[in-house]
């Protein structure tokens, strides 16, 4: 593991071998986060990546000796897709882990994106607002070092927690993202890194571009768990 301090953000990296190594720790990093948000206070408040990367991890999740009934759930981003695309991540969630675990259904907070974008935010503007501060945030990181729907070149007013997004260079086009103030929002921020396609975009964000991710982190120190094949070299 590496620490970097970049503006006034410290990130840790934590290089793992392959996926699974990655997946595997991030897992048991969760539900290290869980034991102690249920304990302190009762409730463990889990924001959700999208994409494949976390698929791996949600996998994992499924066989954990957790208290199901004392986890919520959010997402850090949804495309704007019929409820039952199966490209939705909330759909993603529910394939690889929501369907196998007893969270009640009440703790289960999906964007609904399927309003379309601009009123899907406002209505998840409020969830966020009750929710934050979250304990974990998970993310991913795309190869143009885009996180969530937070993509490069998109600015979005900085009072919004949730924005609608139009013209995603990533399909579809449209989609609802939390915004950096919300997902910095947080007691433990995770971004999940595996595959060689990602390496030139952390070594942008290891040299301090201008990218989302880079925006990612704050008061709440940033966690990189990646695999060798996204290691700059
Ligand atoms: C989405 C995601 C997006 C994702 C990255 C990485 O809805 O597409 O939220 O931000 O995390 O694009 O995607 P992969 O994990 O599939 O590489």
């Amino acid at each position: 593991m590496s620490s970097q301090m970049t503006e006034d953000i410290q990130i840790y990296w934590h290089i793992y071998d392959d996926v699974d190594a990655v997946a595997k720790e991030a897992a048991q990093r969760i539900l290290q986060y869980a034991a102690e948000a249920i304990t302190n206070h009762g409730i463990f408040r889990l924001v959700l990546a999208g994409g494949r990367t976390p698929e791996a991890i949600y996998r994992l999740l499924v066989s954990a000796d957790t208290d199901w009934s004392r986890w919520e759930i959010y997402f850090g981003d949804e495309r704007c897709l019929p409820v039952d695309d199966p490209d939705r991540n909330s759909i993603m969630a529910e394939r690889t882990l929501l369907k196998f675990v007893d969270i009640p259904a009440a703790n289960i907070y999906p964007i609904p994106s399927e309003k379309g974008a601009e009123t899907a935010a406002k209505e998840y503007e409020s969830v966020v607002k009750s929710a934050m501060p979250f304990d974990v945030v998970l993310l991913g990181i795309g190869e143009d070092g885009h996180t969530a729907s937070l993509f490069p070149g998109q600015k979005h007013p900085s009072d919004l927690l949730v924005c609608p997004v139009y013209h995603a260079p990533k399909p579809p086009s449209d989609r609802v993202s939390l915004c950096t103030n919300a997902l910095n929002n947080a007691k433990t921020i995770m971004v999940l890194a595996t595959g060689a396609g990602k390496r030139d975009a952390i070594q942008a964000w290891q040299d301090g571009e201008a990218l989302p991710i880079a925006e990612i982190g704050g008061s709440t120190s940033v966690d990189v768990f990646m695999d060798r094949a996204a290691k700059p070299s």
